[in-house]
């Protein structure tokens, strides 16, 4: 059984032109070989009427009527005479018959002059068939040329049919993983229309769930924050606390893991805040004075690590989005840098237009991305397969979702040069002049 309807329907049409085709040329030949004999017949009957009316006499080949055929005048007299074959025809009445001559099947005519005398007109079979198929044969040549006309029209028109859900299922492949927006079912064909409208029901649906789990993220992680930071400052209000070495050794894992936690709950809730859906309409911002911004915010940090942060280059360039993503994007990439530099690197920060796009570009000191981690990198809660220091997983995962929805691009190259390695990230965003 053929899988693909394209292949049925071919198949299908293919048999039904190909049965035509023979069942046609069949008739056809048929019929025109039967018109062919009648026509050979009604030329010994004129030859005979011609021999008769112009009174002539001879046993030659008819050569001036119709080489080709073979029409024989045989004279057979008043009285039987000649061979046994001449005297057997001598007694057949006039007219058309079937015979043997000579032991080879003919198509006779008998015809009785007006003084008694009789002759034949006559004709090997052999010759007669052979007319008749040459002459049926050239019937079948415009069904023979037909049929595969036929048959390159119908794959064109089927080709050209299925056209639309080819186009249909292309631009599904391509779509964005979180792309869920109603596929354009007005270029669609008919057939195609409840197909498309169970599928964008679909989208809908999973759009509303996606939608909904997005709001239990964030209401969960709005709801933990109050009681997170109540603990938080419970363990603050214990460090001015005198207490025993061991105790305020547990002390600092304990606030380090509600560091922990604040920052997973800060990252969830921004993870869960970014609507995948296209922005409605941004202010535009510069974003070199944005970067300028979040690089010194991180300026403390940095030095404390003793690690050198700066810019190569910050020319002026606006993209058009809402600030506090774009600060996003900044900030966890900036963070990443640093939290993986060792002490003594550097991170660059550089900020220019490439075309039409803004580019930011953060460049680390650090060990970089084993390449088979790259992949995998931008998943939520994915930390690379020898997670390092501390982190939830989620900053990448937000950066990525901020980089997409406003049509941008993100990718990662590990750098090596002069023997140190490091991390290069490379945000591409439109630029809005
Ligand atoms: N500059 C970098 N150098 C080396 N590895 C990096 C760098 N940036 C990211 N990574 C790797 O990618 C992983 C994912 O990064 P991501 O920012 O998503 O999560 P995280 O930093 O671990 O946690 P979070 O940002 O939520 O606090 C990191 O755990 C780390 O293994
Ligand atoms: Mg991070």
């Amino acid at each position: 059984m053929i899988k693909s309807l394209r292949g049925r329907l071919f198949v299908g049409l293919t048999a039904i032109i190909v049965l035509t085709g023979v069942v046609g040329g069949t008739l056809a030949y048929m019929w025109a070989y039967n018109e062919a004999i009648e026509m050979q017949d009604s030329v010994l009957t004129q030859v005979g009427t011609f021999v008769v009316n112009a009174s002539i006499r001879q046993s030659q080949p008819m050569n001036g009527v119709d080489a080709e055929s073979e029409v024989v005048v045989l004279e057979l007299g008043a009285t039987p005479q000649g061979s046994d074959d001449d005297r057997r025809l001598w007694t057949l009445r006039d007219g058309l018959h079937n015979d043997v001559r000579h032991g080879r099947p003919i198509r006779v005519l008998l015809r009785t002059r007006p003084d008694g005398s009789r002759f034949a007109v006559i004709q090997g079979n052999e010759i007669r068939s052979e007319i008749a198929g040459d002459t049926a044969i050239r019937t079948l040549l415009p069904i023979a040329a037909l049929v595969p006309c036929l048959l390159l029209v119908t794959a064109l028109v089927i080709g050209r049919s299925f056209r639309p859900m080819f186009r249909l299922a292309g631009e599904l492949d391509s779509r964005k993983a979180d792309d869920i927006s109603p596929l354009s079912a007005e270029a669609a064909p008919s057939e195609l229309q409840p197909f498309l409208g169970s599928i964008n029901a679909l989208l809908e649906r999973i759009r509303a769930m996606m939608d909904q789990q997005r709001r239990f993220i964030a209401d969960a992680a709005h709801e933990l924050r109050t009681p997170i930071a109540a603990l938080s400052l419970q363990t603050e209000n214990l460090d001015p606390l005198d207490m025993p070495p061991a105790v305020r050794e547990r002390l600092e894992v304990l606030k380090s893991g509600m560091r922990r936690t604040r920052r997973l709950l800060e990252q969830l809730l921004a993870l869960a805040r970014q609507d995948p859906a296209p922005p409605e309409a941004g202010e535009k911002v510069r974003l070199d004075q944005l970067v300028k911004g979040v690089v010194a915010d991180f300026l403390a940090e940095s030095s404390a690590h003793d690690v050198d942060l700066g810019f190569t280059v910050a020319e002026p360039v606006s993209v058009t989005a809402d600030p506090l993503a774009i600060i996003s994007v900044v900030r966890n990439l900036v963070e990443n840098a640093l939290r993986h530099t060792p002490n003594g690197g550097r991170v660059d920060v550089g900020v220019y237009r490439e075309g039409g796009a803004a580019v930011l570009q953060v460049e680390d000191t650090g060990p970089g991305i084993p390449e088979q981690d790259i992949a995998r990198i931008f998943e939520p809660f994915y930390r690379g397969r020898k997670p390092t220091g501390e982190g939830s997983g989620l900053g990448l995962s937000i950066v990525k979702r901020i980089v997409d929805r406003y049509d941008g691009s993100i990718e990662f190259e590990n750098l090596t040069v002069d023997d140190q390695c490091g991390l290069c990230a490379i945000v591409r965003l439109p630029a809005s002049d």
